[in-house]
């Protein structure tokens, strides 16, 4: 069986990475539109670094939970093709032994130039006068997908969502496209779709509900 995980921040609420949506969120503490966003960017870099600078301290500071380290051991044993997507930008997946990942709102370790789009590790703190490794430029910015600009893998995720036989959303509350439409996008090819989330929601054939450090390691259980 081909399977296509979707993961979101919930399936890192438990190693204690906030999640956007939930009470007391990211999105409640600080205005998306200064710090995940091009033109907030443009209007204050240093705001928007202090976000990603903090972000990428508490993720360094976080450990992969259980559902990672199941993610991890279905991607070793399954049999099967299993491709995990995230929406996270923390490394937690790679952390807790995933190989492979795709991160399509970018991530947390990398930079990128807002004038010559080269990319680098990034250091644990950037700043908004960190001149470009490669054009020298000050126009250093956290390598994340804001609002408005185009998430990576688009045409690779489509194309696995067209040829997988389950697609599994696990911690997503499913607001934020184009990864809320790929429950549809798996339906529309026959895929059978599963969700494994706190809070359920109505597109799946199959919801279960629960923390995804007990949900996730029984389903790949099921599966091994
Ligand atoms: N176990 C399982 N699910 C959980 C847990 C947990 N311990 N804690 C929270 N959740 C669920 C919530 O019920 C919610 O449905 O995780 C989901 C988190 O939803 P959001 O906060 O909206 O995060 P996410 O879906 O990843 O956001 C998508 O929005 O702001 C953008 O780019 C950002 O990637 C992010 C995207």
């Amino acid at each position: 069986m081909k399977i296509v995980i979707l993961t979101g921040a919930g399936i890192s609420a438990e190693s204690g990475l906030g999640t956007f949506r939930d009470a007391g969120g990211l999105w409640e503490k600080y205005p998306l539109e200064q710090v995940a966003t091009p033109e907030g960017f443009a209007a204050n870099p240093a705001l928007v670094h202090e976000f990603y600078n903090a972000r990428r301290a508490q993720a360094a500071a976080a450990k992969p939970n259980a559902a990672h380290l199941a993610l991890a051991r279905l991607e070793r044993t399954y049999p099967g093709e299993v491709l995990l997507v995230t929406q996270n930008v923390d490394d937690l997946h790679e952390r807790g032994g995933s190989q492979t990942v795709w991160h399509m709102h970018g991530a947390l370790n990398r930079a990128t130039c807002a004038a010559c789009g080269h990319k680098w590790p990034a250091p644990m703190q950037m700043q908004a006068t960190d001149p470009c490794p490669a054009c020298q430029a000050p126009a250093t910015r956290p390598d994340i997908v804001w609002f408005g600009e185009t998430p990576h893998f688009m045409n690779a995720i489509a194309q696995k969502l067209a040829t997988c036989d389950l697609f599994v959303s696990i911690g997503t509350s499913g607001t934020v496209y184009p990864a809320a439409g790929f429950v549809h996008e798996a339906k529309r090819h026959r895929a059978d779709t599963l969700e494994l989330n706190l809070e359920s929601s109505r597109a799946f054939d199959e919801t279960r509900a629960g923390k995804a450090t007990d949900i996730v390691p029984d389903w790949v259980n099921s599966l091994l």
